[in-house]
């Protein structure tokens, strides 16, 4: 049996995010809502509780509250802001409305080397998100740490090992955020980090398994991206062939993407491929249309009658498999039923029905991209699959501004492998999220030979980011611009102007729809 921290959820953004700090220490951890946590945290494989941030005030009638007996397991306990409130609420402490609501990055002084901040500098940056603060500790805790508007932003009562922190270790912008989680896992908890991807993949294929029982068939979505693939691979383990691939050529791919699909499909998977040729139906659907959330209805909509009429075909297909990713899942804490309520889920395809009728299995539903990744890695999925940049449902459509005609789609095709190649040819991929050309609408007057041009303008768009729900956009060298436009221009009629889109995210999304 793997050691287990708990990690219960008051509805934070960020609820999620822990548990991927935590599986990052190879540590396994389960997240429950606040009404399971008591009987959760019961069992000798426990090693520590974490308990999260959340919108609500610890002094309100409403506020989440957990039964105190938690606090007797006899495991260390750290709070994470709400969750730090809570803490003290409930040992006679007290919490205030502060006098300034602090938001972003806060200069944390630690007043109290070693344990939680053992190997910390005495001044580091931390992200706080809080409105309330700790203004009385409870008996037996002392400060650790603080910031210029929060003389409590780090708390602990060392003997009974209960800590609280007032900002989030869990997000990337406290760089010594690993450190501080890594101190109370192994420091405080004891944990001996024996959680592997490969403990992960066998949980995830487990699940599957369990999901689809002894006679169940799935139909998977594949894209020909990591995240389907992993799916593949895992349903591969799980169910064997009842697990029927599908993928979909929607006249929306990249160049060269069917061919590539079909040939690593079938090099490294025992899994039967559908190749379902579609391109007409979906652009019969698209002409006309220039609104993106129409675009992306309709193909979300066409997707599924295709995966509906695959599933036909098969006696037990009550199953559709989609790589969907946590980042997809807009509403974080209803993953686990917390008390912010409300799934709403961003899938793959777009968007689905109510009336599926088809039960969805989402092994990767609370993993984000890397870790996907890395499973792939474990799974032995290529590296070239694994490390593809990341290719969105809706493909080109929401590349290609306005109309979305088999001519437009064709010069962006021809725009976006000249963008890839010219990447490619310099190695200055290495480290870039997604890197691709877009067709902007915007037409523009040139000259070439001596004619008179009046043609559309495409904007390279390359960005960094480890999850996609943040970006800053990268500055390519000026050779390879240089060796884009060229080409572009030269190369692809329909085209006679090129421009570098520099807009992080937020405020820009990745794709322009
Ligand atoms: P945005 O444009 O929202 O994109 O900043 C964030 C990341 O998600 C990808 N993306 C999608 N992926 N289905 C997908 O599977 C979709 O509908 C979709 N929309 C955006 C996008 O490529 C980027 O990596």
């Amino acid at each position: 049996m793997h050691e287990r921290i708990l990690i219960v959820d008051f509805g934070s953004q960020y609820t999620q995010l822990i548990a991927r700090r935590v599986r990052e220490h190879r540590v396994f951890s389960e997240v429950t809502p606040p009404a399971q946590a008591l009987a959760r945290s019961a069992g000798g494989d426990l090693r520590g509780i974490i308990l999260s941030g959340g919108p609500a005030s610890a002094y309100a009638a409403d506020a989440p509250r957990l039964p105190p007996e938690i606090l007797d397991r006899g495991v260390p306990v750290l709070g994470i802001c709400y969750g730090m409130q809570w803490l003290c609420e409930a040992l006679g402490g007290a919490v205030a409305p502060g006098e300034r609501r602090e938001f972003g990055a806060t200069d944390l002084e630690v007043v109290e080397a070693g344990g939680l901040f053992a190997g910390v500098p005495p001044r580091t940056r931390v992200w706080m998100s809080h409105g309330d603060r700790v203004e009385r500790l409870p008996t037996g805790f002392r400060r650790l740490a603080r910031s210029a508007s929060c003389p409590e932003a780090a708390i602990g009562d060392p003997e009974r090992r209960l800590y609280g922190l007032q900002f989030h270790p869990e997000v990337a912008h406290t760089p010594e955020g690993a450190t501080v989680l890594g101190n109370f896992l192994h420091g405080i908890c004891g944990c001996n980090h024996d959680w592997t991807p490969g403990d992960l993949a066998d949980e995830l294929v487990r699940q599957v398994a369990e999901q689809v029982g002894q006679d169940g068939e799935v139909v998977l979505g594949l894209s020909g991206g990591v995240d389907s693939s992993v799916v593949g691979a895992v349903c591969e383990r799980a169910i064997g062939r009842r697990c029927h691939a599908i993928f979909v050529d929607n006249g929306l791919l990249r160049a060269g993407e069917r061919e590539l699909v079909e040939s690593t499909f079938r090099d490294h998977f025992r899994l039967d491929l559908t190749v379902v040729d579609a391109a007409d139906r979906f652009l019969a659907r698209l002409a006309g249309v220039t609104d993106p959330e129409r675009k992306r209805k309709i193909i979300g909509h066409e997707f599924v009658e295709v995966f509906r009429r695959q599933a036909a075909r098969f006696a037990g297909a009550r199953f559709l498999a989609q790589g969907t990713l946590y980042p997809d899942v807009i509403e974080s804490v209803a993953a686990h039923g917390g008390p912010t309520a409300v799934i709403k889920s961003h899938h793959n395809v777009g968007g689905l029905p109510e009336d599926l009728e088809m039960e969805l299995v989402e092994p990767l539903r609370l993993l984000f991209k890397d870790e996907v990744r890395e499973l792939g890695r474990h799974l032995g999925l290529p590296e070239a699959m694994v490390a593809r940049q990341p290719f969105p449902g809706p493909g080109l459509a929401v590349r290609c501004v306005g109309e979305c005609t088999p001519e437009r789609l064709e010069i962006l095709r021809r725009a976006d492998r000249i963008v890839r190649e010219e990447f490619e040819a310099r190695g200055e991929q290495e480290g870039v999220w997604q890197y691709f050309a877009v067709l902007t609408g915007a037409r523009s007057v040139g000259v070439m030979g001596d004619g008179r041009t009046y043609e559309e303008a495409c904007a390279i768009r390359a960005v960094q980011s480890q999850d996609g729900m943040t970006a800053d956009w990268v500055y390519p060298s000026r050779e390879c611009l240089q060796a884009i436009a060229s080409r572009v221009i030269n190369e692809i009629q329909g085209i006679n102007r090129v421009v570098l889109d520099i807009t992080s995210k937020p405020p820009g999304t990745i794709e322009w729809e």
